[in-house]
């Protein structure tokens, strides 16, 4: 069978999971295409493995997310490894990547030589992004969950990147001064929020945190141990504006702050500077 008649067979399917993009990316897979466009140019080759198109769909069709059972998502248009040990990366956190970096390169230079810390790296996107990006800095990960970090650690080796991967609780695994935290910490309150197929697949480990604050009350706290300079780049819930503003305002009178929206109008970002230094960076 071709990927012309496999297409338009799979198109046919009515079930909640499976759509277009996944229909396409099922497909792409199976030729080691790099995107469907590629794939359309081979449209009439034929299958290279159509039981495992199958397997993998009836997964999908069952609730599994794609990302975990091809082992893999992009990220920033770049491929990672992935499984339930850890989250799928999303949307929004592509956006803290790319929004950290452009605080980073405006507060610290092009070049830096300078110390960032990825608190609860999961797959280590965030750190693995920042390395490619500022060769030049010292990156630091850290996850609760070993086996989180065993994933995170691949995908440094399939990127290339040197990091200094540590397990343990939040930043207890490092004494150093450091200059910059970022951190997609655990921020959901309870599973009322959560989408069926995120609370049965993906580890509570990395979604829950309770009271939903206390990670990033954890990380302001530490802004006292971090260089002068210290940056903290955080994504947030959306409902956690207000909340965190009080704690900056009532107990952290010095610092610099600022919300940033994401695609949809939400606040989803906060980044601190230890000195008030914001007003360049709009
Ligand atoms: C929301 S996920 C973020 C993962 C990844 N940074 C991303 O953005 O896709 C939160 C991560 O924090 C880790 N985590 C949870 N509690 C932690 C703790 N007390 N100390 C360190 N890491 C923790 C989880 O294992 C999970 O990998």
């Amino acid at each position: 069978m071709t990927y012309r008649q496999k297409f338009f067979e799979l198109k046919k399917i009515k079930n909640e999971y499976v759509n277009s993009t996944v229909v396409k990316t099922l497909l792409t897979d199976d030729g080691g295409f790099h995107d469907f466009t590629e794939l359309i140019v081979h449209f009439d080759n034929e299958l290279k493995n159509e039981n495992k198109i199958d397997d993998n769909l009836k997964r999908v069709m069952n609730g599994e997310p794609l990302q975990y059972v091809l082992g893999y998502t992009y990220f920033i248009n770049s491929n990672y490894i992935v499984n339930p040990d850890v989250l799928i990366p999303r949307q929004e956190t592509e956006q803290l990547a790319i929004g950290a970096l452009v605080y980073i390169v405006k507060h610290f230079g092009k070049d830096p030589y300078i110390s960032i810390a990825d608190i609860g790296t999961g797959s280590g996107i965030l750190a693995i992004y920042l390395k490619e990006n500022l060769p030049t800095a010292k990156i630091i990960a850290t996850d609760i969950s070993e086996k989180a970090l065993e994933v995170a650690k691949k995908n440094a080796k399939l990127h290339n990147v040197d990091i200094d991967f540590r397990c343990g609780d939040m930043l207890s695994p490092i004494k150093e001064k450091l200059d910059v935290i970022v951190s997609n910490p655990p921020y959901i309150g309870g599973p009322e929020t959560v989408s069926e197929q995120t609370l049965k697949y993906e580890p509570h480990l990395a979604l829950f945190a309770s009271p939903k604050t206390k990670y990033y009350e954890e990380m302001i706290a530490n802004l006292k141990n971090m260089s002068d300079e210290a940056l903290l780049a955080f994504e947030i819930g959306e409902d956690m504006e207000e909340e965190l503003t009080d704690l900056l305002e009532n107990e952290y009178p010095g610092v610099g702050y600022n919300f940033e929206k994401d695609m949809y109008g939400k606040v989803r970002f906060l980044y601190i500077l230890k000195k008030k230094e914001f007003d360049n960076y709009a």
